[in-house]
């Protein structure tokens, strides 16, 4: 059949990657997608919260299946109107995405039903916030309410910081909302737990710890992802069963006592101390980089679990995942998550072959006439997948030395939690 895919990260890269090898599938068009799936689909440039654009290059392509990569479409109802206009499509309706469209949203759904994640107050003035802060200890954490492209939350050391930062929300500064979430900020490990949900069930799909800072040893200001790996160890067989029992189930079961229903991937961020899961977030999409190191361990057909995942039939279907354990790092321009240069040749792209284990994700690169150039602050996702986390590292630190791109740096300690 014919597949849609809307968006054009390296997350999407991966998923037109495993779209492609699918028997399943005949001709892929990405929406917008990038120099990557520009090699195995056709990449059909249109903005991806043009829904009437969306449903046209649907229908003029017979296209059967869509897939939704980002969240902005799926948080602004994309799913609702392809299927009201009889599409058939993978992702959460809007209602459901209100779990990572609204923190507020997110944070009252845990209360209401019991889930592990910190105490914290919905905020829409000043004065709320000085409540909270008369009982609170320090750091505190402060989030926008809405969507903020992962610049949303500030973990502030002192009063004079959460008052400056919820100023700001309050003026407007992240237009989707003008409401704030303060929280008490929770130590201890951070990782992410995947799902594949639909009307009927859920199947576990992956684990993965990201490395949100840009620096070595964590340091400096937070990115989308400087580097990947799966799977966390961190989530063992205990952790695993209190994340579902304490955090997914409740969550699944409260959409459907609100004659809801959530569906797509859901990507359950934690923070875990001692064994005990907290919920810090829920995105309601793969994440990216996390996409880049889980799909390439899949072994099951993707389209045909995309196909059960909509049809309502996941409890009929067996998902079988590689032993082997993989590592992404994100190639990044010189500058970012602050200002950088775009339009930066990478010369020697085409001459890097990769093995049947190794991936290059496109993420923000673009296409100058026959030249592959950079065009956003992350702009390629190297994997490799292998036995030993260190020397899947090694391998991808020398592939990204034979790109040799003057134009870009990239995190060395990708994974130092578990390389000793
Ligand atoms: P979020 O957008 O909610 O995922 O927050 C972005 C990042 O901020 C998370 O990945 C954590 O590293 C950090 N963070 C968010 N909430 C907390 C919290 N309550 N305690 C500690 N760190 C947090
Ligand atoms: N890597 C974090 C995210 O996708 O939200």
């Amino acid at each position: 059949m014919n597949i849609g895919l809307i968006g054009s990260g390296g997350r999407e890269h991966a998923l037109c990657q495993k779209i492609y090898e699918s028997r399943l599938s005949k001709r892929i068009y990405c929406l917008p997608g990038n120099v990557g799936t520009s090699k195995i689909a056709q990449n059909i440039n249109v903005d991806i919260l043009n829904f009437k654009g969306i449903l046209k290059i649907i229908n003029f392509f017979d296209i059967k299946l869509v897939i939704v990569g980002p969240e902005e479409p799926l948080v602004k109802g994309l799913v609702d109107f392809l299927i009201k206009n009889k599409v058939k499509v993978f992702g959460p309706n809007k209602f459901a995405s209100k779990l990572e469209g609204s923190k507020a949203f997110m944070k009252r759904l845990c209360i209401a039903n019991n889930i592990p994640t910190a105490n914290f107050k919905v905020c829409k003035d000043s004065s709320t916030v000085e409540k909270f802060l008369k009982k609170s200890k320090f750091p505190l954490v402060v989030k926008a309410d809405g969507l903020a492209a992962g610049k949303g939350v500030t973990i502030c050391k002192t009063r004079k910081s959460v008052l400056k930062v919820s100023k700001e929300i309050f003026k407007g500064k992240f237009k989707t909302s003008r409401k704030l979430v303060l929280e008490e900020f929770l130590d201890g490990e951070e990782a992410s737990y995947f799902l594949i949900v639909d009307k009927n069930s859920y199947k576990f799909f992956g684990t993965a710890q990201d490395h949100k800072k840009v620096g070595e040893n964590d340091r400096g200001p937070n990115t989308g992802g400087m580097g990947a790996y799966s799977p966390a160890p961190v989530i063992n067989p205990e952790v695993e069963r209190k994340i579902i029992s304490k955090i997914v189930e409740p969550t699944i079961k409260a959409f459907k006592k609100k004659n809801n229903y959530y569906s797509g991937f859901l990507y359950v961020g934690l923070m875990i101390k001692n064994n005990e899961p907290y919920l810090i977030e829920y995105n309601v999409r793969m994440g990216d980089p996390e996409c880049q190191v889980i799909l390439p361990r899949l072994k099951t057909d993707f389209v045909k679990l995309l196909i059960n995942a909509v049809n309502n039939k996941l409890n009929k279907t067996l998902i079988s995942w590689r032993k082997e354990k993989s590592m992404t790092i994100v190639l990044c321009s010189k500058g970012y998550p602050g200002k950088y240069k775009k339009n930066i040749e990478i010369n020697n792209i085409k001459k890097i072959k990769t093995k049947k284990n190794d991936f290059v994700y496109h993420a923000g690169t673009k296409l100058e006439g026959r030249k592959v150039v950079s065009n956003g602050g992350r702009v390629l996702n190297i994997t490799s997948i292998g036995n030993s986390y260190y020397n899947i590292r090694k391998r991808i630190i020398s592939i990204i030395k034979r790109l040799n791109w003057k134009g870009g740096f990239f995190r060395k300690d990708i994974g130092w939690k578990v390389i000793r």
